[in-house]
């Protein structure tokens, strides 16, 4: 006779959360945002055999009830680099698409083995209910208006290899000085949310600037130390950082905007980088949209960060994935390289 089937195991409200899960910036320390950063730079420069065995064959799933091109590829890249098995599951080609719910697909991915899942959904909120579903770390891919903490931390590994040397060892003083703006549809923006909650604790100024249709003025409550700008230009003048943000056409249902006037005011385009901020590092998390939020003489020209913000999407993911798994410490060197190391007399078949 057949045992009865195991029940899925959920974890209860009161259950202390699974080490090593990032949904909210905040689930980090200032002490351990300087560690993430410091294992990037470490596994960055790691032997790429040696850092293969930090995850060799462990399995991470990737769940994506939304489409994405930056977070999906870096996170997948990221710990194939680590040597894991990743399984890509999308909205568009699993049972997801039968109705099966967000706690089902977790428990299903974690029957099949997975140890970690990284997860974009369109709800706010989605990935606290797939960690307690699961018991396993949930990295956040980015959940609705919520939170993209691992675009903020990208975004803050940027801003530190211009402006602080690419240093790691981050307080709560690092950024004191660096005004930085965060410009448009901050309404429906994870990202801005993400770093508006992250770079004031390191010492940064953070500016909120839009219009009222996408920047109410509730928004300072994201966060303490936030102030809103509506002028564009005088905006710039004060920053050191400007980050532009897509207007997210898919979640504007109901807002009015008038997009010629909104470029009139807030395109960051050529002649008003020279202008006003003509030193500003011009930020953007992608994906853009080339004449809206800035033009491509902008996105493309010297003061734009866009594609490097992009190279740092792997090394911050790689950290997060190894922080996750608890691959964070030293590791051995793989076996590979010790036997490339012993002597030919040690290697019978290399004499012959
Ligand atoms: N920045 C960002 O999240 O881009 P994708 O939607 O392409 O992942």
């Amino acid at each position: 006779m057949l045992p009865p089937a195991k029940q899925a195991e959920v974890l209860p409200i009161q259950a202390p959360r699974p080490r090593g899960s990032v949904i909210s910036v905040e689930d980090l320390s200032v002490a351990e945002i300087g560690e993430v950063l410091a294992l990037a730079a470490r596994l960055e420069a790691e032997d790429p055999l040696r850092r293969m065995n930090r995850l060799l064959k462990r399995k991470v799933a990737l769940l994506f009830y939304e489409s994405s091109t930056r977070t999906r590829t870096s996170f997948e890249l990221a710990a194939k680099a680590l040597g894991a098995d990743t399984a890509l599951i999308s909205s568009q080609s699993s049972s997801i698409e039968k109705g099966e719910s967000l706690k089902d697909t977790g428990i299903t991915l974690k029957s099949l083995g997975a140890e970690c899942i990284i997860l974009r959904h369109l709800s706010s909120g989605a990935p606290y209910l797939l960690e307690r579903a699961t018991g396993l770390p949930v990295l956040n891919g980015g959940d609705g208006t919520h939170e993209h903490p691992s675009q903020a931390l990208l975004d803050l590994r940027t801003m530190l290899a211009h402006l602080r040397g690419g240093l790691t060892e981050v307080h709560e003083k690092t950024l004191e000085g660096v005004t930085v703006t965060i410009v448009g549809d901050i309404l429906h923006s994870r990202v801005a949310r993400s770093n508006a909650l992250l770079l004031p604790r390191l010492g940064a100024k953070v500016v909120l600037c839009g219009p009222p249709a996408l920047l109410p003025e509730i928004a300072t409550q994201i966060g303490p130390g936030l102030a809103i700008e509506r002028d564009f230009e005088k905006a710039l003048a004060a920053s050191q950082v400007v980050m532009m943000l897509r207007i997210q056409a898919e979640r504007l249902a109901g807002v009015h905007l008038d997009l010629e006037d909104y470029k009139s005011r807030y395109q960051a385009n050529a002649p008003r980088m020279a202008a006003f901020a003509p030193e500003a590092l011009l930020m953007h998390p992608g994906p853009i949209i080339r004449g809206l939020e800035l033009t491509s003489e902008v996105a493309d020209g010297p003061q734009s960060t866009i594609a490097e913000q992009v190279r740092h999407g792997v090394p911050i993911r790689m950290a997060l994935l190894a922080r996750a798994l608890g691959a964070d410490g030293e590791v051995a060197a793989p076996p590979v390289a010790k036997a490339a190391k012993k002597s030919p007399a040690a290697n019978p078949r290399r004499r012959a």
